[in-house]
């Protein structure tokens, strides 16, 4: 639980805080009960009555006369298990089926939307009996993620229901409503953003006894699909009783690429370490002798991929970062270790990575090969991250060795692939082409080297937006990518571009939520540059997962950059207050880890930089800087010191509340 911080801004703020059991919980969209019933009626064919009665939990009841069938609205994207109850049929071998939807595009009363490469999923069928009774559906064909419930009686004979519920499955050893963090602002598309995007990785954490629902897809090559395709998931992903993994619908598996998002949506929302701990461990375990870490958890065929190995190195200082487990980092370190050596076993006498064709999975890009710019800033990323850790457990060698191969990667990635004529990076040293993955990394890592650099492909990518978002050039000619989105948004905050990361936001995740095609809850795993929901990579439209924990960039990029609270180590120990506000005009935001809360509250004009009020809070015993471009004026702790903010910064300054006068 979230237990409210002094405010010290006034009377009413302070007031607002104390009612709330966790603050702004009315944009939460988990439910507070793990038994729901639908909310409306979608749509009725046939001679149903009543078919509304089965939205409430009145006694009262509905009747299927002959072939008809309902379909049922949660309003939110949910997941879980269905229980009908019967009253009664009339006559012996009825049967009633139940299909599900995510988008509203694939609600039928033949079939479900699809987890396969081709095809459409099967209807459950149920056998009812003349004197009625409770039918559920086995554990294994939970549904990760629907919105739309159809019941479909196939039969001449009349069955009356009492009742329709779903057990809620998702999230499964969380409060669901219990989040740690928040984030509020004047822009309410904003906030419902941030909220949907912290929903949708609940619905990717699931029980992983029920991951993996590529069925057909644990042998290679997969078998081939019918037209409705029997469908489940059954395979345990990993040990423990919740984990982490890429999408609610499919593949309930745990990718270390959704994950470097995924968790960090994770971490400003409910903070639950422990399902990204189990997630980790599902990756670890299948280490090569040779270091190399998986592309996806088991049972997913073993591939190499370049990138997602050094996912997986990203994720594990992330959670080192948040965690301060140090116990669980001295016990992977020799594995860290190996894995950054696989790493660089792939750099050559430029300096820079070459990326051998056996490892160029990807997030279903083409071209990741040679010495590709986003294998590379990912790479410089990895061995900074890899420099704190190796000074943490005090791996002397490692550092010196790391330290210096990251410097003459720079200077090459910069001398072969930055084109300065278009100011952004090229694929490789012989691409035409300018990925925005690429790009975004290089930023992200530091990979450049000034302000301005930054600041060129900030404008670069964003010149390149259409109606409906960012597009990803490196996959197909009309790919929205949402994963490589969430990069983008951080590389434009940290080129200083608060406002035209919020402008991204508000275009493609706003798309995202309000689009009647989608869920308006959870968000969509990738779709195309003119608005249809087709996601290149994939050839069939009915298998994209509309609750992915990758699309969820916008969650921890407005609480790490628009408030600008930043955990640097130790959990929390070290830290960074460095709002920026673009247009916003008021930010109120926390979070929590082990060493306590996090939150900062501010009022400033439109354009930003002129702040009409500051405040934060850190946890006690711990240190940090404040950085705010632009404020004048002198810090006040509650404890009574004063610190003037030189340049806009101070630094050195103890965990407390503070407040700007
Ligand atoms: C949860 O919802 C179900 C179905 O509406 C209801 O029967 C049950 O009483 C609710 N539980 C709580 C604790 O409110
Ligand atoms: C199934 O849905 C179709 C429309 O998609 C409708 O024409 C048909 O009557 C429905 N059948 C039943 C049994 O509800
Ligand atoms: C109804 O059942 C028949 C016979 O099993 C089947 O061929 C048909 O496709 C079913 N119709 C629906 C709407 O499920
Ligand atoms: C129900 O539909 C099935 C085919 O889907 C058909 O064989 C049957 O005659 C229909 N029954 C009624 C009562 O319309
Ligand atoms: C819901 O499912 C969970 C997990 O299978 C089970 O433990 C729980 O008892 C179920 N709850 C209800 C109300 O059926
Ligand atoms: C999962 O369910 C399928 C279909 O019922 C079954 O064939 C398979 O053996 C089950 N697998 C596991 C690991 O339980
Ligand atoms: C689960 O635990 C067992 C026993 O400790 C271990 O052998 C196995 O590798 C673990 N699996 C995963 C995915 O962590
Ligand atoms: C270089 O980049 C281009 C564009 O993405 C790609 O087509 C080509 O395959 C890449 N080269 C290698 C060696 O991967
Ligand atoms: C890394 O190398 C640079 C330049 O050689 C040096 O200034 C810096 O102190 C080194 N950093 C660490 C952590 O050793
Ligand atoms: C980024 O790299 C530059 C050198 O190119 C260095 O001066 C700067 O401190 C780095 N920034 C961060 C945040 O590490
Ligand atoms: C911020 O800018 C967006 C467009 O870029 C605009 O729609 C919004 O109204 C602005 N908000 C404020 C508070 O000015
Ligand atoms: C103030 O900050 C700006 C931008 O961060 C920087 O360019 C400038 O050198 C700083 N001035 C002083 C006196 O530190």
């Amino acid at each position: 639980m979230y237990s409210p911080f002094v405010c010290c801004l006034g009377a009413s703020l302070l007031l607002a805080h104390q009612v709330l059991a966790v603050a702004y919980s009315n944009y939460i969209l988990a439910p507070s009960n793990r038994t729901l019933i639908p909310a409306t009626v979608y749509q009725s064919f046939g001679s149903v009555s009543n078919p509304q009665n089965l939205c409430d939990s009145t006694d009262s009841t509905t009747t299927f006369d002959g072939n008809a069938s309902v379909t049922y609205d949660f309003h939110n994207d949910i997941a879980g298990i269905v229980t009908l109850e019967v009253e009664s049929a009339l006559s012996v071998g009825a049967q009633l089926g139940i299909t599900f939807a995510e988008s509203s595009l694939w609600i039928s009363n033949r079939s479900s939307d699809a987890t396969a490469d081709s095809g459409l999923d099967a209807t459950l069928w149920f056998n009812v009996d003349t004197a009625g009774g409770k039918y559920t559906s086995v554990a294994a064909q939970g549904r990760g993620g629907f919105r739309y419930l159809t019941l479909v009686s196939n039969s001449t004979t009349s069955i009356t229901l009492k009742s329709v519920s779903v057990n809620y499955t998702a999230a499964p050893t969380q409060d669901l409503q219990g989040y740690t963090g928040y984030f509020h602002c004047d822009d309410e598309l904003i906030n419902q953003i941030w909220y949907a995007g912290a929903y949708t990785v609940q619905l990717a954490t699931i029980d992983p006894k029920y991951g993996n629902a590529l069925a057909l897809l644990v042998t290679w090559p997969p078998a081939a699909p019918s037209m409705y395709d029997d469908w489940y998931s059954n395979y345990t992903i990993t040990n423990g009783t919740t984990a982490l993994t890429d999408g609610g619908k499919r593949d309930r598996l745990v990718w270390a690429g959704d994950l470097s998002i995924s968790l960090e949506t994770a971490i400003v929302s409910t903070y639950d370490l422990h399902s990204v701990r189990n997630s980790l461990g599902a990756l670890f375990v299948l280490q090569t002798a040779d270091g190399r870490f998986p592309y996806a958890s088991r049972p997913f065929p073993d591939q190499e991929s370049f990138t997602y190995h050094l996912h997986t190195l990203i994720n594990a200082a992330n959670y080192y970062r948040y965690s301060a487990d140090h116990a669980w980092l001295v016990s992977y370190w020799t594995q860290l270790e190996k894995g950054i050596s696989w790493a660089l076993g792939s750099v050559d006498d430029t300096s820079l990575a070459n990326v051998s064709p056996s490892a160029s999975s990807d997030w279903l890009r083409s071209g990741m090969g040679g010495h590709n710019i986003e294998a590379n800033a990912m790479l410089y990323f990895v061995l900074q991250q890899g420099i704190h850790l190796a000074t943490v457990v005090q791996d002397s060698a490692s550092l010196a060795h790391w330290n210096s191969t990251a410097e003459h990667l720079k200077v090459a990635a910069n001398a072969l692939l930055w084109d300065e004529t278009s100011g952004l990076y090229r694929d490789n040293e012989t691409a035409t082409l300018y990925p925005q993955d690429g790009n975004s990394w290089a930023v992200k890592a530091n990979l450049t080297q000034s302000g301005s650099q930054r600041a060129r492909i900030s404008s670069g990518l964003r010149s390149r937006w259409g109606p409906f978002g960012a597009p990803a050039p490196e996959a197909g000619s009309s790919t929205i990518s949402p994963f490589i989105g969430g990069f983008e948004l951080q590389a434009h905050y940290l080129a200083g571009q608060g406002s035209t990361a919020l402008d991204l936001i508000r275009r493609q995740w706003g798309f995202m939520l309000k689009d009647p095609r989608m869920t308006g809850s959870s968000f969509i795993e990738g779709f195309s540059t003119d608005g249809s929901l087709h996601y290149a990579p994939y050839t069939n439209d009915a298998r994209v997962s509309h609750a992915h924990g990758w699309s969820t960039g916008p969650t921890s990029a407005l609480v790490f950059y628009a408030a600008g609270i930043q955990v640097i180590e130790g959990g929390g120990a070290t830290w960074i207050i460095a709002p920026q506000p673009g247009n916003l005009t008021s930010v109120d935001a926390g979070y929590t880890t082990l060493l306590g809360s996090f939150s900062v509250t501010f009022r400033c004009s439109e354009r930003g930089g002129v702040y009409q009020s500051f405040a934060f809070t850190t946890p006690k015993k711990t240190s940090g800087t404040v950085r705010i471009p632009g404020a004048t004026g002198v810090l006040v702790s509650s404890s009574g010191c004063r610190v003037p903010l030189v340049n806009g910064t101070a630094s050195g300054l103890e965990g407390g509340t503070w407040i700007l006068r």
